[in-house]
């Protein structure tokens, strides 16, 4: 549906009066009606990596999920106040790691004996607790942009290495397997609903990827079976998915890669040409828009969006932006100091990896 003109002007109005006091940042998942008053758009590599381009800005409005919120308040100057339009906007895949139930593991881990070799790589889909974790134990912090180099680098820590891989069991196995050279026998998974993950000491120590048991519940929606049903429709469609796809899907798929990966791929590619989707519907039909010249489509059957950040509309970011200007900083996002002195060091191993 089109924009609330009304709202859409109002949007526009608030911008212009913040002037260079507000930077809009916006995720490629984000809705066309919010995404079109973001400043940087990208994934959340290039997100984390831009939050601190404009330091003479006092406001950073983020338009995404809380986790990337809490990112960009870490590695922005204090005196920069980070705002997330819609507070629900959070991420069901990041809520399944809690810092509580990753100290049991690695408690586990001291107990089989091994937590001597485990160096903690988290995705950046994970709260800042998880991140400070990360930090305080010799690891980093990685995006799916990334994910081989931060895994290459973890591995070359310590002798020995394995890796416990926070919170997406996907994202692990697929860069372990499919860029690493892992085999699926390498991989565990830990499982914190369960004693003791579900694993024994035994498991544990003969594991070279640790995987935690989350997932995101957008992207694995995704099957085989629409692959092979599109496969058998168009003879030369090409099938480009997210790493947050299940290994099934993701071993299917032409190509594999992270939503500006995905969009760079699309940019690309010769006119005429077919291909299949497998990322958040909001970007695949604004590539689709943005590319009438080929044939896009999307990888389910169903319509499939990320609720949480489809929470960012324009009455949430309207009303942030009004807020601001009438001199009142709503949903503010802070992360406390402790948590985000060591998630920072995470966070900047990540920026400082080579790439
Ligand atoms: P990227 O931004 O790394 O492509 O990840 C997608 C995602 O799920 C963000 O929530
Ligand atoms: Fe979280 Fe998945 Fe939504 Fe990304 S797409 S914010 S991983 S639920």
């Amino acid at each position: 549906a089109a924009s609330d003109p009304d709202l859409v002007a109002r949007a526009r109005k608030a911008k212009e009066a913040l002037g260079d006091r507000v930077f809009v940042l916006g995720h490629h998942y984000q809705r066309d009606e919010v995404i079109q008053f973001a400043d940087v758009t990208g994934d959340s590599f290039k997100l984390a990596r831009d939050a601190a381009a404009r330091p003479e800005a006092e406001f950073i409005v983020f338009c995404g999920v809380h986790f990337m919120a809490e990112s960009a308040d870490i590695l922005t100057a204090d005196t920069q106040k980070v705002i997330l339009p819609d507070l629900s906007a959070g991420c069901s895949m990041a809520d399944m790691a809690r810092l509580s139930q990753v100290e049991d593991a690695w408690d586990a881990m001291a107990d089989a004996g091994v937590q001597g070799s485990v160096v903690p790589v988290t995705y950046m889909n994970s709260s800042a607790d998880i991140k400070a974790f990360c930090g305080r134990n010799g690891g980093v912090v990685c995006t799916s942009s990334n994910a081989d180099v931060a895994l290459e680098w973890a591995f070359a820590q310590k002798p020995d290495a394995k890796i416990l891989f926070l919170p997406d069991q996907h994202l692990g196995r697929n860069t372990a397997v499919l860029k690493m050279g892992f085999s699926l026998d390498d991989c565990v998974v830990w499982d914190p609903q369960k004693p003791g993950g579900g694993l024994t000491a035994q498991q544990l120590q003969d594991a070279k990827m640790i995987l935690w048991k989350g997932h995101c519940s957008v992207h694995g929606r995704f099957s085989e079976a629409v692959v092979d049903e599109l496969r058998a429709q168009h003879e030369d469609i090409k099938i480009l998915v997210h790493p947050e796809c299940k290994h099934e899907v993701v071993l299917k798929a032409d190509l594999v890669g992270s939503t500006e990966f995905i969009i760079k791929t699309i940019e690309a590619a010769e006119p005429g040409t077919t291909w299949a989707i497998g990322t958040e519907l909001n970007l695949v039909k604004r590539l689709a828009d943005a590319h009438p010249d080929k044939n896009i489509v999307f990888l389910d059957r169903n319509v499939c969006y990320c609720s949480t950040m489809n929470r960012i509309d324009l009455p949430h970011f309207v009303w942030a932006m009004e807020s601001l200007v009438a001199g009142q900083v709503v949903n503010q996002i802070t992360v406390d100091p402790d948590t985000e002195r060591d998630a920072l060091v995470a966070l900047e191993r990540m920026l400082s990896l080579p790439g």
